[in-house]
């Protein structure tokens, strides 16, 4: 994760971009007691990303003010906000008595499967860590993170890549050719993490993530794209039927095995090249496709 940091008019300022992530592999392999799943999944960072710019306070108040050019409805606000849970957490952890005014420019959407709002929750534990001169150990902000949710403990690590397991917060990471070009679509609506896995199906023969690794690893990108796997796709497709319709449409498209990433409801294909991803990206948005990006694997 990349700090840039600077003495702004009100004082030590941090600015930061906050990655979204694709799953390339998610295996449901059972349910736990707690409600949780365990999961196999390989989540990869991309280029995608939310802006955050954090200023001290005089007093202990946590300001979040989100900025936009879409629809910010959607974004939970006040203390809803992963951000202010994440600021708070990290006060009560710590004891101090300090604040934050946070500006959040918000791009990555929100209830997609992309991680939103767990990687600007991230990039506040580690942001904060420092302007407020912590100094807590990795370990201390990952068990942070993993109180905040489940996909959180990834992008603390500031791994571009790794298999997650148990559910989700135990980080393995993995070495990957980086920058592939991918175009992200999505359909009109989020679908609810929770509500995906409570209706999921758990494998009866679990695939396991390491043909696919191997694959990537060595450069067989067609081959890896026979090897990209969701098994909450079909669960996410049963509630909303436009992702169904989107894979579809993906796969009429230049791009290799278009999938789901997450819990939904944004998919994705990998491309053989950026030049034809981004003109593949705006031949979608002519086509009518609101909501669609260009990017690359890895931040
Ligand atoms: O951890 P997070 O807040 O992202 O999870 C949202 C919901 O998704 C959880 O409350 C749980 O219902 C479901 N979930 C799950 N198994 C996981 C991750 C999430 O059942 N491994």
């Amino acid at each position: 994760m990349r700090l840039d940091a600077y003495l702004g008019p009100e004082g030590p300022t941090l600015v930061v971009h906050a990655p979204a992530k694709l799953n390339l592999f998610l295996e449901v392999l059972g349910r736990r007691g707690d409600g949780f799943h365990e999961l196999e999944t390989l989540m990869v960072t991309v280029s995608l990303h939310d802006t955050l710019r954090f200023t001290e306070e005089p007093t202990p108040a946590i300001r979040l003010r989100c900025h936009g050019r879409g629809d910010l409805s959607e974004v939970p606000s006040g203390d809803d906000n992963l951000v202010v849970r994440a600021a708070r957490l990290l006060q009560e952890h710590t004891g101090t008595s300090r604040g934050a005014r946070i500006d959040l420019w918000k791009r990555i959407p929100v209830a997609a499967g992309l991680a939103g709002g767990s990687t600007d929750a991230a990039t506040t534990l580690v942001a904060l860590d420092r302007l407020w001169e912590l100094d807590l150990a990795p370990e201390e902000l990952s068990s942070l993170a993993a109180r905040l949710g489940s996909d959180v403990a990834f992008f603390v690590s500031g791994v571009p890549a790794a298999i997650c397991r148990g559910r989700g917060e135990e980080i393995h990471p993995v070495r990957l050719p980086l920058g592939l070009p991918v175009v992200i679509a999505r359909p009109s609506g989020g679908l609810s993490t929770a509500e995906v896995f409570r209706h999921c199906q758990l494998a009866a023969s679990p695939r396991s993530v390491q043909p696919l690794i191997d694959a990537l690893a060595t450069g067989r990108i067609a081959a890896a794209s026979r090897l990209l796997h969701n098994s909450l796709q079909p669960t996410a497709e049963a509630l909303k039927p436009e992702i169904q319709q989107l894979i579809t449409h993906l796969s009429h498209q230049p791009l290799l095995q278009p999938l789901m990433t997450g819990s939904g409801t944004a998919c994705f294909g990998l491309c053989v090249s950026h030049r034809l991803a981004h003109r593949t990206a705006r031949r979608l948005r002519g086509q009518g496709l609101a909501h669609v990006v260009a990017g690359r694997l890895g931040t």
